[in-house]
């Protein structure tokens, strides 16, 4: 295995952190207006201290799309947040309240969230092709009371079926039976208080798939931002000149964090782009925006490489100087491909949405072992264990853990505490990741799938369980076992296993059905892009239970 040197990395975390004593959190504190008070707000941190040390005219927010571009300073962001801030506390969110925001990739998305932080809210982003029943599932579990939508998404917000609901702003001028939140907020002083709240108040939740039941809301407290703000030193590497550009949208934990905490704690530029993947529309915004940092997953990269190197070379991307991965395994093939047409070795990440940040990485100033997550950063203990909680041995497969806790951790689940738990299950001293994994000599942490039947489609995890229930409400369907099919550019696909009712025959058409049953119930990345039928399903012999294990063995031998 080759060792990449590293190319670039001002910042010394080593030196910075290490240098007579071991790295503790406590000494990021100080970083941040809270440490004076104990009072804090994840929102004054990302704008308004800006503002107050003369950052104001600096910009803040970049948005691209196909169509437009606009700017916000760091001043405009505040005056328009504080504003928006204003409508949300006269129309009566509170302190504590849940406010969801279905928006597309837009300022307006950042704009809503941080309003909502401002005045105590928890945030509940919700991703922006999520069709109605998935919106439905979290607004729900939440009893949600308050969304900020657009008109064009309306119609996935099944408003009937949400008595919890009381108001729905949208970002549109005008829509009949609507606030207009942006029409209100013109009206409103650009000045508002902010709640100050405890570094356990809960700032955002984010909903996540799990091997059974539906998804889970993981809640995280203000103090995830000590390690946001740190990690986006350390990982991403933002310096004050920085143009930084996440790809992925809020509704994701990643779009959430390094899209729109980390780097505005930072105080850099964050691109926006809206629209779908296209790899000229990608090269077009990082040339245009000069983007200097970016973060995307392999499946892009992946994407990007299959569109060729001749697409990249009509694009002027000097400004890129560090680039990072997360959300899926990085082949070392793809770190390659990006050595040669960016000159730049793609730095991959760890971590999940129940860690709230950043734990593994590949730091700008430490060697890359291609194939590698990288070690844990400064401040974060991993190990691989057996099954019974003891370490293994050098190089060899385990489960991955982490020494619990660091300041990002998810608070709770949302109403299930036997779920919280169940991430400790030798105790509190480590948290269970669910991945398995193998550590080598150097400490460096190579992936090797997850111990669970979670399926990691394009960096998006899917439970099993909610697309074979999602199948089985078709009544075509009499049973469904779904897995993760291997696939060169999304990593895994889903793929359904299905048996019919006796009045159903198989054909092309009601395969094409069920897949957009999937879609139109639950949202595009979950639809089994195969269905195969069967005569039976393998099962457990006792229980009964579908054997997934079996069903993918199965795809992966020929015949
Ligand atoms: C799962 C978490 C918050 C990050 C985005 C995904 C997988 C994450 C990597 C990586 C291989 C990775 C793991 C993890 N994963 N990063 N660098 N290499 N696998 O967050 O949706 O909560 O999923 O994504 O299996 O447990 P998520």
């Amino acid at each position: 295995m080759s060792i990449l040197p590293p190319l670039h990395g001002t910042y010394n975390v080593e030196k910075e952190w290490h240098e007579g004593e071991p790295f503790r959190w406590e000494r990021v504190h100080p970083e941040f207006t809270w440490y004076e008070t104990g009072k804090v707000n994840m929102t004054y941190e990302c704008v308004d201290r800006h503002v107050n040390d003369g950052k104001g005219e600096k910009t803040a927010l970049w948005y691209i799309s196909d169509a437009k571009e606009e700017t916000w300073t760091y001043r405009e962001l505040q005056s328009e947040v504080n504003a928006w801030a204003n409508v949300l506390r006269k129309r009566g969110v509170q302190k504590g309240d849940f406010v969801f925001i279905f928006l597309p990739k837009h300022p307006y998305c950042h704009i809503a969230m941080l309003a909502a932080v401002k005045i105590g809210a928890a945030v509940g982003p919700l991703f922006e092709a999520f069709m109605e029943e998935a919106v439905k599932d979290r607004i729900y579990d939440c009893d949600g009371e308050y969304l900020i939508t657009s008109e064009e998404f309306l119609e996935r917000v099944p408003e009937k079926e949400l008595p919890s609901l009381k108001t729905v702003f949208v970002t549109d001028k005008h829509v009949d039976g609507y606030i207009s939140i942006t029409s209100e907020a013109e009206e409103e002083s650009t000045e508002s208080e902010t709640e100050w709240v405890d570094l356990d108040d809960g700032v955002n939740i984010h909903y996540t798939s799990g091997s059974t039941g539906k998804p889970k809301g993981i809640i995280h407290a203000h103090r995830v931002m000590i390690q946001q703000y740190q990690t986006g030193r350390w990982v991403l590497d933002l310096k004050e000149t920085d143009v930084y550009w996440c790809t992925a949208h809020p509704g994701w934990v990643t779009g959430t964090v390094y899209g729109v905490f980390a780097p505005l704690l930072n105080g850099v530029t964050t691109v926006i782009h809206g629209g779908r993947f296209s790899a000229e529309a990608w090269y077009e915004v990082m040339e245009k925006a000069k983007v200097s940092v970016w973060y995307s997953a392999p499946t892009a990269f992946r994407m990007l490489k299959a569109a060729g190197e001749n697409t990249r070379k009509r694009y002027d991307l000097s400004s890129l100087r560090h680039i990072l991965s997360v959300g899926e395994p990085l082949n070392p093939e793809v770190i390659h491909w990006a050595f040669e047409v960016f000159g730049l070795r793609i730095h991959d990440t760890w971590w999940m949405t129940e860690t709230g940040a950043q734990l593994i990485a590949n730091l700008p100033t430490r060697d890359i072992k291609p194939g590698s997550m990288g070690r844990p950063i400064p401040g974060v203990q991993a190990a691989v264990l057996d099954e019974e909680g003891k370490e293994v041995a050098t190089g060899e497969l385990g489960h991955l853990a982490i020494r619990a806790d660091w300041p990002a951790l998810m608070k709770e689940v949302w109403k299930n505490e036997e779920k919280y738990r169940s991430y400790f299950p030798y105790g509190k001293e480590w948290y269970l990741a669910g991945d398995l994994a193998t550590m080598d000599e150097d400490g460096y942490i190579f992936f090797q799938g997850r111990s669970d039947d979670m399926i990691n489609s394009s960096g998006e995890r899917i439970g099993p369980f909610e697309v074979e229930s999602k199948l089985l409400e078709h009544g075509a369907v009499q049973e469904a076992g779904v897995v993760g099919k291997p696939d060169e550019i999304r990593g895994e696909i889903v793929k359904a296993f299905i048996t019919l009712n006796n009045t159903y025959e198989e054909s092309a058409y009601l395969l094409e059905e069920l897949r957009s049953f999937v879609k139109r119930g639950l949202a595009a990345h979950a639809a089994p892009r195969e269905i195969e039928v069967l005569d039976e399903l393998p099962k457990t012999q006792i229980s009964g239970k579908i054997l997934r294990r079996k069903l993918k063995e199965r795809d992966s031998t020929p015949g």
